[in-house]
């Protein structure tokens, strides 16, 4: 029987699939700008009263709640050495500036609300202002506290995070010697939180790490960026499915191959977020309770997978962002019962002092789209049993007890004016069911057996997403390493194989650092899964004739391997010189040794030309920065937003580096005004001129601000911070691994 031609009749299925997949091939676009948008959902209400996620007395209050705008919270980044005396400046000039900007912006005079400090975050180290981020980013009387955030959010000395978003990070309790793995991490605001916990130890480099994985390849780029804000060699990004997150193999002490298991897992999963309406708005006109019914199966998986992969006595966190017990309770109900008593969840609502919340509910009633609610699954009518599944039920009354699912935290809007998430800590007890002694011997040898019958891939499994640059570690005979180890007078400590580059041949460019345990990680498992990125930049190549060695220090790098530098090679500062150092940006007029404190000109003149470290340790700050001594002048070679942070922290004028973007913008108007009397149809003119040169990214500009959706376009502005802008940028960086500050410094130095 041949194929059918000429048929007109389409298969509905196959319909819906195709308009699906074209649906999702065009770019997301927001349908509404937010503010047209209706915060009412009928559906909504009736499936959330009914199943009594909330106090009929406090129904009211937490509909209010989710309709209106959320405020911003930011947190400082606590395993910063400087993160006191940043909290000791934002309290003091910030909070002036706050309080004189809102009184502003507010006109009528009415008290300006305080601050909140959140008392169930560690050491005042996060707040939560009574403004949204549109507030922020649109009036012009906020605007130093907008480039504030923005500043210090790119120097990676605050988090610009949502409060309740804080949460799992601080339950799972991470500490130095964790091997930790979050499990669907970007864009990685809970990611930054980990690998900040692990550095909590101070100094000594943690002996753990951050295993940050995403499915998505492009989404695996935030990630990169998030971990070199915080400049950790002990984090290390995959991009895994992570229902079926591959065995990694580890060495023993012992000397033995062994699967690698975690101390403490995140499951942070994809979810429907309709905890997150108030600062997602579009979700209510979206919401529908199919999404959650979808999502429960691979919420599931990822969760048993993440037990699996959980060492004896590790700690899991479970969270979403949704309020529906279908993606919460129902998930960990799910896991209990196949895991026995294996998994626990546990209480950790002393972890957060303060913090107002529900318990986990122990009984809900699945639903189908429109609003039927079924006690059984007996009573589910046979179409819908690929929708609503047997595993989604509650406990039996009998069995409540057994699971302590009232153990889970819930927070609600109306609690502490947050978004609404989830969160539950769970114990491995003993092995699970299917890890008995047995199974696993019988595994292991099977694995074992394949390892032996099967020599190593050639070529690795995964094959999508962009193609990585080789890691390539130090073998301990490099040459550059001898020079390296011998300008900077490295300690015996310092062990050369844990550097790595990414290029196997030619002029090695940067040079990365990473953490011993990270090296074994990766040199054993290549062939398993794709690693992303790994190392911090800690010397770069700088070719210069004044200089005895090729390589210069990295100011990224600095805080990792300045443990092993020797003393020739630092000199301190005092507070003065090194403002007059960082204030300088004339690159081609560095500020002349001679010109500087007698103290600091004896310093120097015990140090030959190169890169160096300057030191200031001066009323409880200190600052190491990578400087570089040239024959006659000295300079401080760090980027814009470390400059701004720091001589913010020495107490320096940072008002040049302050732009009022509202001024710049209504400077262009007024040129566009006067253009426009020139000539009555510039703009359709420019257009075409524009897209005739090819110009295309300028026209889409032009012409969506003659739309005049100025709010939509900033709003998307300030979000594609995510993927397609930080995704392009890292990944460049990592591809040829030069960024542009660099080599404009590398001129900079030849000049010099
Ligand atoms: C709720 S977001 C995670 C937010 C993140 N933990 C944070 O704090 O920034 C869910 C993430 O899961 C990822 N994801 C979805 N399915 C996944 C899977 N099967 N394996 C791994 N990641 C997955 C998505 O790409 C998304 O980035």
């Amino acid at each position: 029987m041949g194929k059918r031609r000429g048929n007109n009749k389409q298969n509905p299925f196959a319909k819906k699939k195709r308009d699906l997949r074209e649906k999702e091939s065009e770019p997301a676009r927001r349908e509404k700008p937010y503010d047209d948008i209706v915060r009412a959902n009928e559906s909504f209400e009736t499936y959330y009263k009914h199943q009594n996620i909330c106090k009929p007395e406090e129904w009211d209050e937490f509909m209010g709640k989710l309709r209106a705008n959320l405020p911003v919270t930011f947190r400082i980044t606590g395993s910063k050495s400087q993160a006191r005396a940043l909290l000791k400046i934002i309290k003091d000039t910030f909070f002036s500036e706050y309080y004189r900007a809102v009184a502003e912006f507010r006109e009528n005079g009415e008290d300006v609300p305080e601050p909140q400090c959140l008392g169930w975050y560690p050491n005042e180290f996060a707040w939560q202002l009574d403004l949204s981020r549109k507030d922020i980013r649109r009036s012009e009387p906020l605007y130093k506290l907008h480039n504030f955030l923005i500043a210090e959010t790119s120097s990676g000395n605050i988090s610009r995070q949502e409060a309740v978003s804080m949460i799992p990070p601080l339950v799972l309790g991470v500490e130095p010697q964790h091997k930790v793995l979050d499990m669907c991490a970007a864009p990685g605001s809970k990611t930054a939180q980990l690998i900040e916990a692990l550095h909590a130890g101070g100094e000594n480099l943690p002996t753990g790490f951050v295993m940050a994985n995403d499915i998505d390849n492009n989404r695996c780029y935030m990630l990169v960026h998030q971990a070199k804000r915080l400049s950790s060699p002990c984090c290390v990004v995959t991009n895994a499915d992570s229902s079926n997150f591959p065995n990694l193999k580890l060495k023993t002490e012992s000397g033995e191959m062994q699967t690698l298991k975690y101390d403490r897992i995140l499951c942070d999963v994809p979810c429907s977020g309709d905890g997150t309406m108030r600062k997602n708005p579009d979700i209510w006109t979206k919401w529908n309770l199919q999404h959650a019914c979808n999502l429960h199966g691979l919420q599931y998986r990822i969760v048993r997978r993440g037990a699996e992969l959980l060492e004896v006595g590790g700690k899991l966190v479970y969270s979403t962002c949704s309020l529906n017990p279908i993606e919460n309770e129902a998930v960990l109900h799910y896991l209990l019962t196949q895991t026995g008593d294996a998994m626990e969840i546990v209480d950790a609502s002393h972890l957060l002092p303060s913090l107002k919340h529900n318990p986990g509910i122990t009984y809900w009633e699945p639903a189908t789209k429109d609003m039927k609610f079924y006690k059984t699954f007996d009573e589910v009518p046979q179409m819908y049993h690929t929708i609503i599944r047997p595993q989604m039920f509650p406990p039996a009354p009998e069995d409540v007890a057994k699971f302590n699912l009232e153990k889970c935290i819930r927070v609600m809007p109306h609690q502490q004016n947050t978004g609404g998430f989830f969160i539950a800590l769970l114990e491995k007890k003993k092995p699970l069911p299917w890890e008995t002694s047995e199974a696993e011997t019988t595994k292991e040898a099977d694995a074992k057996k394949q390892d032996d019958e099967e020599p190593a891939r050639k070529k690795p499994r995964y094959r999508r997403g962009f193609k990585e640059d080789p890691f390539v570690f130090f073998d301990g005979q490099e040459d550059i390493f001898d020079s390296i180890k011998d300008f900077y007078k490295l300690n015996d400590a310092f062990e050369p194989k844990n550097l790595l580059t990414r290029c196997k041949e030619g002029k090695k460019k940067n040079i990365y650092f990473c953490s011993e345990i990270l090296r074994h990680v990766i040199t054993n498992n290549e062939e398993r899964i794709k690693f992303i990125n790994l190392g911090v930049k800690s010397f770069a190549r700088c070719d210069n004739r004044n200089m005895e060695c090729d390589f210069r220090l990295a100011q990224e790098g600095l805080p990792s391997v300045i443990g092993f530098l020797g003393p020739d090679r630092q000199l301190s500062i005092g507070r003065d010189d090194l403002v007059r150092l960082l204030s300088n940006n004339d690159p081609t007029r560095p500020p002349e040794i001679s010109t500087l404190s007698e103290e600091t000109q004896n310093s120097v003149q015990k140090l030959g030309p190169g890169s160096c470290v300057l030191k200031y340790d001066e009323d409880d700050l200190q600052l190491d920065i990578v400087g570089w001594r040239g024959t006659k002048s000295l300079r401080a070679y760090v980027d814009q937003h470390d400059t701004v942070h720091m001589l913010r922290l020495l107490g320096a004028d940072v008002s040049k580096y302050e732009k009022n973007k509202f001024e710049a913008k209504k400077e262009a108007e007024a040129e566009k005004e006067t253009n426009k009397d020139e000539a009555d149809d510039d703009v359709t003119e420019d257009v075409t001129q524009a897209e005739e040169n090819g110009e295309k990214a300028v026209v889409a500009e032009v012409k969506e601000e003659s739309k005049d959706t100025e709010a939509v376009k900033e709003e998307a502005k300030e979000e594609s911070k995510d993927a397609a802008a930080v995704t392009d940028e890292v990944k460049e960086e990592s591809k040829d691994e030069d960024v542009k500050m660099e080599s404009e410094n590398d001129v900079k130095v030849e000049s010099s």
